[in-house]
């Protein structure tokens, strides 16, 4: 019979977004609960015709459920994960508690969907509990970008900027944004619940801890989860990746400058040949018009946008590319990515 499903962190950004792109893709549910903080017990929220009440998260919330699909922040998840797979649950995990755990897949469907199988975790009349991590946004859009050409041809360095949307960081956040960008236009920014800094008007390094070593921790996740994900954590010449990551004032797609060396020939045409026929990506690339990827191109899409695909003219030819790329924080970098994963645990 079809899955008991939970949410955990239904009423959140992400959490939201689970139950559009579940009833989307027709993901087969046989019962879903909905499971958010005490605030938020006895709340509806629309499940395509449906209304379904919120339920406190609790450590009890688990009996019965086969997915549990996390997204309340990593304390929750460090704390209920185990739990709810004790309970007999799969979790997929959107945050970052498990990513680098040893023996938890990490898992871009478009790029390692073999991970799945290799850790013996299932669901239907096999059903194995277990934990699988959702990747870092940024990491996400990114490696579902460069993927088809790593593939192609080796990459062996990765320089990458990001331009991060305000949803990466909760709904309170994307609030934060438009109430902040209401009372600059009126005069005086009040209101900073969320960020440190004014963010209408503005941009700022990632809000995440900074490191000893001058990286914020966005940046090495990008770094770490690319080796887990692409299987490059034993290797002595795994990709050399290094990030920068700023928040700028988008609602919910992020955008990324990717700089590329291969280890090998790889031109434009290549390239963009590649990025059309991938699964996840797709192309808007027009120097004609001047025409490439926004953040509103990608809100609320399934894909990804790639563009400016250019010869790095800093390298000989054919050996550095750079692109640009957008991508649904919500949707692709978190609760897509994870009905994905859900997906090839059903098959
Ligand atoms: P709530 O809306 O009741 O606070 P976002 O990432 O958009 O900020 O969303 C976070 C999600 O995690 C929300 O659904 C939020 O529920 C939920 N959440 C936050 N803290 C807890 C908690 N202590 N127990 C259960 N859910 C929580």
């Amino acid at each position: 019979s079809a899955p008991h499903v939970a949410i955990v962190g239904a009423t959140g950004a992400v959490g939201e977004e689970f139950l559009r792109v579940l009833k989307q893709r027709n993901f087969p549910i046989g019962k879903l609960t909905l499971l958010a903080s005490a605030r938020s017990a006895g709340k509806t929220l629309k499940f395509g015709d449906d209304e379904i009440t919120c339920e406190e998260l609790t450590e009890d919330s688990f009996k019965g459920v086969d997915l549990a699909l996390f997204s309340a922040g990593g304390s929750i998840s460090k704390k209920l994960g185990p739990a709810a797979v004790d309970a007999g649950a799969v979790v997929v995990d959107n945050s970052s508690a498990f990513r680098m755990t040893q023996g938890v897949p990490l898992v871009v469907p478009e790029v390692n969907p073999g991970a799945i199988a290799e850790a013996n975790i299932g669901l239907g009349s096999d059903n194995v509990a277990g934990i699988i991590a959702n990747p870092n946004c940024s990491t996400i859009i990114m490696l579902v970008a460069i993927n088809p050409l790593h593939q192609a041809v080796p990459v062996k360095r990765m320089i990458v900027s990001t331009y991060q949307a305000a949803s990466g960081a909760g709904a309170a956040a994307m609030r934060e944004l438009e109430q902040q960008t209401r009372e600059a236009l009126e005069g005086e920014v009040t209101t900073k619940d969320i960020f440190p800094f004014q963010y209408a008007f503005n941009l700022f390094s990632h809000n995440s801890p900074m490191q000893p070593n001058g990286y914020n921790q966005e940046e090495l996740k990008m770094v770490h989860e690319t080796h887990k994900i692409l299987g490059q954590v034993e290797d002595a010449d795994k990709m050399a990746v290094s990030a920068t990551c700023i928040r700028v004032p988008v609602m919910r797609a992020h955008a990324e400058s990717i700089n590329l060396t291969f280890d090998g020939t790889m031109t434009e045409d290549q390239a963009r040949d590649l990025i059309a026929a991938a699964p996840g990506v797709s192309l808007i690339d027009d120097r004609d018009n001047n025409r490439f990827p926004t953040p509103l191109d990608a809100q609320h899409q399934d894909d990804c946008y790639v563009g400016r695909i250019r010869r790095d003219l800093s390298q000989p030819e054919g050996v550095g590319l750079d692109l640009f790329v957008c991508g649904d924080q919500v949707r692709k970098g978190a609760a897509l990515n994870a009905v994905q994963i859900a997906e090839l645990l059903v098959k």
